[in-house]
Protein backbone atom coordinates (compact mmCIF):
# COMPACT_ATOMS: atom_id res chain seq x y z
CA UNK A 1 0.00 0.00 0.00
CA UNK A 2 1.47 3.30 -1.44
CA UNK A 3 0.18 5.68 2.13
CA UNK A 4 2.49 3.43 4.69
CA UNK A 5 5.97 4.54 3.31
CA UNK A 6 4.92 8.64 3.95
CA UNK A 7 3.06 7.76 7.33
CA UNK A 8 6.09 5.23 8.50
CA UNK A 9 8.57 7.90 8.16
CA UNK A 10 6.30 10.52 10.12
CA UNK A 11 8.49 11.58 13.34
CA UNK A 12 4.66 12.63 15.13
CA UNK A 13 1.86 9.37 16.00
CA UNK A 14 0.04 9.11 13.16
CA UNK A 15 -2.80 6.34 12.16
CA UNK A 16 -4.88 5.96 8.99
CA UNK A 17 -7.70 3.76 8.55
CA UNK A 18 -9.09 2.74 5.13
CA UNK A 19 -12.47 2.88 3.40
CA UNK A 20 -12.48 -0.64 4.41
CA UNK A 21 -12.46 0.28 7.91
CA UNK A 22 -9.09 -1.67 8.46
CA UNK A 23 -5.88 0.13 9.69
CA UNK A 24 -4.03 0.67 7.01
CA UNK A 25 -0.71 2.27 8.54
CA UNK A 26 0.28 3.38 12.17
CA UNK A 27 3.25 5.20 12.54
CA UNK A 28 6.59 4.39 14.67
CA UNK A 29 5.85 6.83 17.35
CA UNK A 30 2.06 5.58 17.82
CA UNK A 31 2.97 1.77 17.68
CA UNK A 32 5.52 3.04 20.96
CA UNK A 33 1.88 4.59 22.46
CA UNK A 34 -0.63 1.50 21.35
CA UNK A 35 1.78 -1.54 20.96
CA UNK A 36 3.07 -3.35 17.75
CA UNK A 37 1.27 -5.32 14.28
CA UNK A 38 -2.05 -3.20 14.14
CA UNK A 39 -1.96 -2.33 10.65
CA UNK A 40 -4.42 -5.14 9.04
CA UNK A 41 -6.62 -5.06 11.61
CA UNK A 42 -10.06 -3.43 11.95
CA UNK A 43 -10.15 -0.33 13.99
CA UNK A 44 -12.36 -1.30 16.46
CA UNK A 45 -9.99 -4.35 17.84
CA UNK A 46 -7.28 -1.62 17.10
CA UNK A 47 -8.14 1.53 19.13
CA UNK A 48 -10.87 -0.46 21.83
CA UNK A 49 -11.64 3.00 23.32
CA UNK A 50 -15.97 3.57 23.04
CA UNK A 51 -15.84 7.13 22.81
CA UNK A 52 -12.65 7.17 20.33
CA UNK A 53 -14.55 4.12 18.24
CA UNK A 54 -18.23 6.43 18.03
CA UNK A 55 -15.94 9.44 16.87
CA UNK A 56 -14.20 7.47 13.75
CA UNK A 57 -17.55 6.14 13.60
CA UNK A 58 -19.30 9.56 13.24
CA UNK A 59 -15.82 10.74 11.05
CA UNK A 60 -17.06 7.73 8.49
CA UNK A 61 -20.57 8.31 8.30
CA UNK A 62 -20.16 12.74 7.96
CA UNK A 63 -16.87 12.75 6.59
CA UNK A 64 -16.54 15.70 8.54
CA UNK A 65 -13.53 16.49 11.09
CA UNK A 66 -13.51 15.07 14.58
CA UNK A 67 -11.82 15.43 17.83
CA UNK A 68 -11.47 12.82 20.62
CA UNK A 69 -9.47 11.81 23.17
CA UNK A 70 -7.46 8.50 23.99
CA UNK A 71 -6.21 7.71 27.41
CA UNK A 72 -2.96 5.62 27.34
CA UNK A 73 -0.65 4.10 30.02
CA UNK A 74 3.44 4.93 29.97
CA UNK A 75 4.98 2.38 32.53
CA UNK A 76 3.81 3.61 35.69
CA UNK A 77 1.77 7.05 34.15
CA UNK A 78 -1.53 7.57 32.75
CA UNK A 79 -1.06 9.39 29.88
CA UNK A 80 -3.67 11.74 27.53
CA UNK A 81 -4.11 12.26 24.11
CA UNK A 82 -5.93 14.29 21.49
CA UNK A 83 -7.09 12.59 18.69
CA UNK A 84 -8.34 14.77 15.25
CA UNK A 85 -9.90 12.22 12.93
CA UNK A 86 -9.71 13.88 9.41
CA UNK A 87 -11.00 11.91 6.53
CA UNK A 88 -9.08 12.22 3.23
CA UNK A 89 -11.14 10.59 0.20
CA UNK A 90 -12.57 7.69 2.70
CA UNK A 91 -9.65 7.17 4.56
CA UNK A 92 -9.12 8.61 7.95
CA UNK A 93 -6.18 10.07 8.89
CA UNK A 94 -6.15 10.27 13.14
CA UNK A 95 -3.18 12.21 14.49
CA UNK A 96 -2.43 11.93 18.18
CA UNK A 97 -1.31 14.56 20.12
CA UNK A 98 0.14 14.18 23.75
CA UNK A 99 -2.38 16.47 26.22
CA UNK A 100 -0.82 14.72 28.96
CA UNK A 101 0.82 17.85 30.58
CA UNK A 102 -1.63 19.75 30.40
CA UNK A 103 -3.94 17.07 31.61
CA UNK A 104 -1.42 16.68 34.62
CA UNK A 105 -2.39 20.47 35.50
CA UNK A 106 -5.93 19.93 35.16
CA UNK A 107 -5.99 17.35 37.80
CA UNK A 108 -3.61 19.85 39.87
CA UNK A 109 -5.71 22.42 39.87
CA UNK A 110 -9.02 19.89 40.56
CA UNK A 111 -7.51 18.53 43.65
CA UNK A 112 -6.23 22.03 44.85
CA UNK A 113 -10.09 23.20 44.77
CA UNK A 114 -10.83 19.94 46.73
CA UNK A 115 -8.52 20.62 49.28
CA UNK A 116 -9.14 24.51 50.10
CA UNK A 117 -13.04 23.42 50.54
CA UNK A 118 -12.26 20.63 52.84
CA UNK A 119 -10.34 23.18 54.33
CA UNK A 120 -12.96 25.54 55.08
CA UNK A 121 -15.96 23.33 55.30
CA UNK A 122 -14.60 22.00 58.59
CA UNK A 123 -14.07 25.20 60.66
CA UNK A 124 -17.62 26.17 58.83
CA UNK A 125 -19.60 23.05 60.42
CA UNK A 126 -17.66 23.41 63.51
CA UNK A 127 -18.95 27.33 63.79
CA UNK A 128 -22.67 26.03 62.62
CA UNK A 129 -22.18 23.32 64.88
CA UNK A 130 -21.97 26.06 68.08
CA UNK A 131 -24.53 28.01 66.80
CA UNK A 132 -27.46 25.66 67.36
CA UNK A 133 -26.08 25.00 70.16
CA UNK A 134 -25.47 28.22 71.66
CA UNK A 135 -28.99 28.59 70.25
CA UNK A 136 -30.53 25.76 72.48
CA UNK A 137 -28.60 23.74 75.31
CA UNK A 138 -25.91 26.86 76.13
CA UNK A 139 -28.51 29.48 75.77
CA UNK A 140 -28.54 30.31 79.69
CA UNK A 141 -25.10 29.04 80.40
CA UNK A 142 -22.64 31.86 79.90
CA UNK A 143 -19.74 29.23 81.09
CA UNK A 144 -20.65 27.60 78.37
CA UNK A 145 -21.38 30.30 76.34
CA UNK A 146 -17.98 32.08 76.84
CA UNK A 147 -16.03 28.88 75.67
CA UNK A 148 -18.24 28.44 72.63
CA UNK A 149 -17.86 31.52 71.59
CA UNK A 150 -13.89 31.34 72.21
CA UNK A 151 -13.74 28.15 69.99
CA UNK A 152 -15.56 30.50 67.40
CA UNK A 153 -13.41 33.14 67.21
CA UNK A 154 -10.44 30.37 66.67
CA UNK A 155 -11.71 28.81 63.83
CA UNK A 156 -12.77 32.30 61.81
CA UNK A 157 -9.28 33.15 62.96
CA UNK A 158 -7.98 30.27 60.92
CA UNK A 159 -10.33 30.94 58.22
CA UNK A 160 -8.81 34.05 57.83
CA UNK A 161 -5.49 32.88 57.84
CA UNK A 162 -6.67 30.46 55.07
CA UNK A 163 -7.81 32.96 53.17
CA UNK A 164 -5.05 35.59 53.23
CA UNK A 165 -2.25 32.12 52.66
CA UNK A 166 -4.11 31.56 49.35
CA UNK A 167 -3.88 35.09 48.70
CA UNK A 168 -0.05 35.59 49.28
CA UNK A 169 0.26 32.58 47.50
CA UNK A 170 -1.60 33.39 44.26
CA UNK A 171 0.19 36.84 44.19
CA UNK A 172 3.49 35.39 44.97
CA UNK A 173 3.13 32.92 41.73
CA UNK A 174 1.59 35.68 39.80
CA UNK A 175 5.02 37.56 39.83
CA UNK A 176 7.24 34.48 40.05
CA UNK A 177 8.98 35.31 36.55
CA UNK A 178 9.74 38.87 37.67
CA UNK A 179 13.00 38.96 39.62
CA UNK A 180 13.05 40.84 42.62
CA UNK A 181 15.33 43.98 42.21
CA UNK A 182 15.99 45.61 45.74
CA UNK A 183 19.46 44.75 47.91
CA UNK A 184 17.91 43.94 51.31
CA UNK A 185 20.14 44.25 54.22
CA UNK A 186 19.42 40.51 55.93
CA UNK A 187 20.09 41.10 59.16
CA UNK A 188 18.39 44.40 59.44
CA UNK A 189 15.25 42.49 58.08
CA UNK A 190 15.48 39.62 60.25
CA UNK A 191 15.96 41.88 63.26
CA UNK A 192 13.07 43.82 62.27
CA UNK A 193 11.33 40.64 61.62
CA UNK A 194 11.67 39.47 64.85
CA UNK A 195 10.87 42.85 67.07
CA UNK A 196 7.90 42.30 65.17
CA UNK A 197 7.23 38.88 66.76
CA UNK A 198 7.75 40.29 69.81
CA UNK A 199 4.21 39.81 71.62
CA UNK A 200 3.78 36.22 69.39
CA UNK A 201 7.35 35.33 70.69
CA UNK A 202 6.39 36.39 74.16
CA UNK A 203 3.34 34.56 74.58
CA UNK A 204 5.08 31.37 73.41
CA UNK A 205 7.55 31.58 76.26
CA UNK A 206 10.33 30.68 73.94
CA UNK A 207 13.65 32.35 73.92
CA UNK A 208 14.51 33.37 70.56
CA UNK A 209 18.14 34.50 69.73
CA UNK A 210 19.56 35.94 66.50
CA UNK A 211 23.63 36.17 66.13
CA UNK A 212 24.66 37.67 62.37
CA UNK A 213 27.80 37.47 60.86
CA UNK A 214 26.56 39.01 57.38
CA UNK A 215 29.00 41.97 57.66
CA UNK A 216 25.58 44.01 56.05
CA UNK A 217 25.96 42.58 53.39
CA UNK A 218 22.79 43.00 51.30
CA UNK A 219 20.88 39.94 49.20
CA UNK A 220 18.53 40.82 46.19
CA UNK A 221 14.94 40.78 47.16
CA UNK A 222 11.65 41.83 47.64
CA UNK A 223 11.98 42.97 51.55
CA UNK A 224 7.39 41.83 52.23
CA UNK A 225 8.26 38.81 50.99
CA UNK A 226 11.39 38.07 52.22
CA UNK A 227 9.68 39.07 55.85
CA UNK A 228 7.18 36.64 55.12
CA UNK A 229 9.57 34.14 54.93
CA UNK A 230 11.31 34.59 58.03
CA UNK A 231 7.86 34.87 59.73
CA UNK A 232 6.50 31.56 58.36
CA UNK A 233 9.99 29.89 59.36
CA UNK A 234 9.85 31.55 62.90
CA UNK A 235 6.25 30.75 63.73
CA UNK A 236 6.70 27.18 62.61
CA UNK A 237 9.40 26.74 65.05
CA UNK A 238 7.46 28.35 67.57
CA UNK A 239 4.65 26.07 67.10
CA UNK A 240 6.21 22.62 66.17
CA UNK A 241 9.06 23.26 68.27
CA UNK A 242 7.95 24.63 71.63
CA UNK A 243 9.70 21.50 73.35
CA UNK A 244 12.88 22.62 73.17
CA UNK A 245 12.53 25.92 75.13
CA UNK A 246 14.61 27.92 72.41
CA UNK A 247 15.40 29.01 69.07
CA UNK A 248 18.14 29.99 67.22
CA UNK A 249 18.62 32.52 64.20
CA UNK A 250 22.08 32.02 62.45
CA UNK A 251 23.28 34.66 59.36
CA UNK A 252 26.50 32.92 58.05
CA UNK A 253 29.20 35.85 56.82
CA UNK A 254 28.75 35.78 52.77
CA UNK A 255 29.89 32.99 50.94
CA UNK A 256 30.06 30.50 47.53
CA UNK A 257 27.20 28.63 47.21
CA UNK A 258 27.30 26.07 44.28
CA UNK A 259 23.67 25.39 44.15
CA UNK A 260 23.48 29.46 43.50
CA UNK A 261 26.46 29.25 41.00
CA UNK A 262 27.55 32.39 42.74
CA UNK A 263 27.51 34.02 46.53
CA UNK A 264 25.09 34.59 48.74
CA UNK A 265 24.09 34.58 52.16
CA UNK A 266 22.88 31.71 54.84
CA UNK A 267 19.68 31.86 57.31
CA UNK A 268 19.40 29.27 59.26
CA UNK A 269 16.64 28.80 61.57
CA UNK A 270 16.64 26.36 64.42
CA UNK A 271 14.60 24.83 67.03
CA UNK A 272 15.20 21.84 69.39
CA UNK A 273 11.60 20.52 69.23
CA UNK A 274 10.11 16.72 68.75
CA UNK A 275 11.50 17.03 65.27
CA UNK A 276 10.30 15.70 61.41
CA UNK A 277 10.83 12.04 60.64
CA UNK A 278 12.69 11.86 57.47
CA UNK A 279 10.24 10.38 54.69
CA UNK A 280 8.42 13.97 55.62
CA UNK A 281 11.25 16.31 54.75
CA UNK A 282 10.56 16.05 51.09
CA UNK A 283 6.96 16.81 50.70
CA UNK A 284 6.74 19.62 53.29
CA UNK A 285 6.21 22.72 50.66
CA UNK A 286 4.03 20.56 49.44
CA UNK A 287 0.75 22.96 49.62
CA UNK A 288 -1.71 21.19 52.47
CA UNK A 289 1.03 18.99 53.53
CA UNK A 290 1.57 18.98 57.14
CA UNK A 291 3.00 16.12 59.08
CA UNK A 292 0.22 16.07 61.97
CA UNK A 293 -2.88 18.14 60.28
CA UNK A 294 -4.73 17.56 63.69
CA UNK A 295 -1.86 19.79 65.71
CA UNK A 296 -1.07 21.80 63.12
CA UNK A 297 -4.85 22.58 63.03
CA UNK A 298 -5.05 22.93 66.69
CA UNK A 299 -2.21 25.55 66.35
CA UNK A 300 -4.03 27.28 63.63
CA UNK A 301 -1.79 26.25 60.67
CA UNK A 302 -2.96 26.63 57.48
CA UNK A 303 -0.68 24.11 55.34
CA UNK A 304 0.35 26.37 52.96
CA UNK A 305 3.32 28.03 55.40
CA UNK A 306 5.86 26.40 53.67
CA UNK A 307 4.34 26.21 50.04
CA UNK A 308 4.72 30.26 50.17
CA UNK A 309 8.17 29.89 51.53
CA UNK A 310 8.87 27.69 48.54
CA UNK A 311 7.68 29.79 46.00
CA UNK A 312 8.94 33.17 47.22
CA UNK A 313 12.17 31.50 46.91
CA UNK A 314 12.07 30.44 43.45
CA UNK A 315 11.34 33.62 42.64
CA UNK A 316 14.48 35.06 44.34
CA UNK A 317 16.47 32.43 42.99
CA UNK A 318 17.03 31.64 46.35
CA UNK A 319 16.71 27.92 48.19
CA UNK A 320 14.91 26.30 51.43
CA UNK A 321 16.43 23.29 52.74
CA UNK A 322 15.23 21.31 55.62
CA UNK A 323 17.00 19.28 57.89
CA UNK A 324 15.92 17.23 61.17
CA UNK A 325 16.51 14.55 63.99
CA UNK A 326 13.81 13.40 65.05
CA UNK A 327 13.43 14.22 69.26
CA UNK A 328 16.43 17.00 68.68
CA UNK A 329 15.03 19.72 66.36
CA UNK A 330 14.94 21.10 63.13
CA UNK A 331 16.58 23.69 61.49
CA UNK A 332 15.45 25.04 58.14
CA UNK A 333 18.05 26.79 56.11
CA UNK A 334 17.71 29.92 53.51
CA UNK A 335 19.61 30.71 50.73
CA UNK A 336 19.78 34.33 48.64
CA UNK A 337 22.13 35.36 46.13
CA UNK A 338 23.88 39.04 46.82
CA UNK A 339 22.68 41.88 45.60
CA UNK A 340 26.05 43.36 43.43
N1 LIG B 1 10.14 23.50 62.87
C1 LIG B 1 9.32 22.46 62.65
N2 LIG B 1 9.32 21.37 63.47
C2 LIG B 1 8.49 20.33 63.26
N3 LIG B 1 7.61 20.27 62.23
C3 LIG B 1 7.55 21.31 61.38
C4 LIG B 1 8.39 22.46 61.54
N4 LIG B 1 8.11 23.32 60.55
C5 LIG B 1 7.13 22.75 59.82
N5 LIG B 1 6.78 21.55 60.30
C6 LIG B 1 5.77 20.63 59.75
O1 LIG B 1 5.54 21.00 58.42
C7 LIG B 1 4.14 21.21 58.19
C8 LIG B 1 3.93 22.25 57.12
O2 LIG B 1 4.32 23.53 57.57
P1 LIG B 1 3.61 24.82 56.98
O3 LIG B 1 3.63 24.70 55.50
O4 LIG B 1 4.22 26.01 57.59
O5 LIG B 1 2.08 24.64 57.41
P2 LIG B 1 1.36 24.90 58.81
O6 LIG B 1 2.36 25.48 59.77
O7 LIG B 1 0.29 25.86 58.49
O8 LIG B 1 0.82 23.56 59.22
C9 LIG B 1 3.59 21.56 59.55
O9 LIG B 1 2.23 21.22 59.64
C10 LIG B 1 4.44 20.73 60.49
O10 LIG B 1 3.89 19.42 60.56
MG1 LIG C 1 3.50 27.24 59.16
Amino acid sequence: MPATVPVDALPVPVMLIGPDQIVAAVSPSLADVLGPRLAGRHYVTALRQPPLLDAIEDAFRSQNTRQSQFLGRDGARDTTWGVTITPHRGTLILTFDDRTAAHDVGQLRRDFVANVSHELRTPLTALQGFIETLRGAARDDAQARERFLAIMERETTRMTQLVDDLLSLSRVEENERLRPNAAINLGQLVSATLEDLGPVIEQSGLSVTLSDESAGVHVLGDSNQLRQVIVNLVQNALKYGSDGGRIALRIDPPSHFRKLRGDGLALHVTDYGRGIAPHHLPRLTERFYRVDSHRSRGLGGTGLGLAIVKHILNRHRGRLTISSTLGQGTTCTVILPLAD
